[in-house]
């Protein structure tokens, strides 16, 4: 077979309905989904970039940045429901690939998913040490600083060197081992953890819209798109594009709703409604989030690490507030850093199951029904990049990465409506081949925005894999040796 081989999606159902020794277990409701992905959207994103965008690059306009990275977002949500609701196994765009575009394909899916889900979790524990560090300051704790900070650094776009002093990015790594530690014992557990932060984080969310919202000074949005200062992407509507290329960032997750299928109760209703409903309400959020921070600070004072706290700082009587904002970001950049590790390990596992990888990580713990081997090397690789990487060069190669996979399913919809268009999809992307087409359209400009070392980590990183496929993965798939292959 070549590397076109696919799986057969009667397989993948299959699969998808096994029960026994070395399954996952089906626990989860919609509601949990649903939160599962809020826990993974509401982060970094919303609580640190938002600031950089609008002070950089597109000014109050930098809503409009999050409504055209909500709307790729949304077609390729759509596409994700999709494949989702059809093929509920728990590696997520790798899977769906495999049934559509062949191995090579879906394994290029599931080696990129890699720098999503686990480059993705060591992102934001780096951003989540950050105001760890300075909430311990508060209370008049302060760590050794060679403890506080990473090794390592990104001088100019590229070249990384030496931070004198530092040593490892401890509270990261803490962080990370502390949620692979959760992710071990229980799914359900996990995502009641999760769940818990999600409500104080979004009540905390609402809280800055309401109050945020009393106190917006009008004349701060004039102009609302400051006029470009004649270079691509410095204001004007080239830099609401650029910020949406940053913003980007703040979405991510809510495919990871797609890696829990297999643990999903009823997951052909339940994995659109999780998918699109965390989707929907993080986007109305973020708009609204994006006003207020632009009404209550001028755009040009929010390039700070702590966009949100600083803006309500300076409005009399919301000083309470930042307070509590610090820490709706500590647990709220905890919950993404928990679905991040709980998503990678979901893919791995798939992989494990398909040959691709070795057996050891298709392993299900006897007793807690998780796939602890793959969570506990994630966990494990995850800390030590955490721990000596720095965030600049982290952030850039997640949004390439998630945009590719969101590319890549937008395209496998349009393939599987034509090679297979009477299989039963209990929920079906509308419009199709349009919303996909504009999903890949909207996303590739995205990835297009990027900088050219963004592109080439990508493809390093790329090529590391295809020489693992070719020394691992190809001679072991079971595809490859007839097992589970398509025939159609
Ligand atoms: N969307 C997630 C965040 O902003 C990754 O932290």
């Amino acid at each position: 077979m070549g590397l076109l081989a696919r799986k057969s999606i009667a397989v993948l159902q299959d699969e998808a309905g096994e029960t026994g020794v070395d399954t996952l277990k089906r626990v989860l409701s919609a509601s949990n989904l649903t939160l599962l992905g809020i826990g993974a959207i509401i982060g970094a994103g919303i609580f640190v970039l938002t600031g950089t965008a609008a002070a950089l690059y597109a000014g109050p306009g930098v809503m409009n940045s999050f409504i055209i990275a909500g709307v790729g977002c949304l077609f390729a949500g759509l596409c994700y429901a999709e494949f989702a609701s059809m093929i509920p196994i728990a590696g997520s765009a790798y899977t769906y690939g495999y049934a559509t575009l062949g191995e090579f394909v879906a394994w290029i899916i599931g080696w990129d998913l890699v720098l999503e889900y686990l480059f993705g979790a060591a992102t934001v524990a780096v951003g989540w040490s950050g105001y760890f560090g300075a909430f311990l300051h508060r209370l008049g704790i302060d760590l050794p600083a060679g403890f506080m900070s990473a090794p390592l650094a990104v001088q100019g776009t590229h070249t990384l060197t030496r931070v004198p002093g530092g040593i490892v990015n401890l509270p990261a790594v803490f962080l990370i081992l502390a949620m692979t530690t959760l992710l071990v014992i229980g799914i359900k557990e996990s995502a009641k953890f999760n769940n818990v932060i999600v409500y104080v984080k979004l009540a905390i969310v609402l809280l800055v819209i309401g109050f945020g919202f009393m106190h917006v000074n009008t004349a701060n949005w004039h102009p609302f798109i400051p006029p470009n200062t004649g270079e691509f992407g410095a204001f004007g509507w080239s830099g609401v594009v650029r910020a949406a290329g940053v913003v980007f960032f703040a979405y991510i997750g809510f495919d990871a709703v797609s890696t829990a299928a297999q643990e999903a109760k009823n997951p052909q209703k339940d994995m659109p409604v999780g998918i699109l409903l965390s989707l929907g309400i993080c986007t109305v959020l973020y708009i609204l989030m994006a006003l207020v921070l632009t009404g209550v600070a001028h755009y040009t004072t929010l390039n700070v690490p702590h966009p949100v706290a600083f803006a309500l700082e300076n409005v009399p009587g919301l000083g309470w507030l930042t307070y509590l904002v610090e820490v709706g970001a500590i647990l709220g950049l905890a919950s993404v850093v928990l679905v991040m590790l709980m998503g990678q390990p979901r893919i791995f596992f798939s992989m494990a199951r398909d040959g691709l990888l070795p057996p050891v990580f298709g392993k299900v713990h006897p007793k807690f029904g998780t796939p602890y081997v793959t969570t506990i090397v994630t966990g494990v690789v995850a800390a030590i990049v955490a721990g000596i990487f720095p965030v600049a060069l982290l952030g850039e190669l997640v949004s390439i990465g998630t945009l590719l996979a969101f590319v890549i399913v937008c395209g496998g919809v349009i393939v599987l409506r034509r090679r297979s268009p009477d299989m039963h999809r209990p929920f079906k992307t509308p419009f199709v081949p349009i919303v996909p087409i504009l999903g890949i359209i909207i996303c590739g400009g995205l990835m297009y925005a990027l900088p050219n070392d963004t592109w080439i980590r990508l493809i390093v990183w790329m090529a590391i894999g295809i020489v693992i496929y070719f020394t691992y993965g190809r001679t072991h798939s079971k595809v490859q040796r007839g097992i589970g292959a398509a025939t159609d």
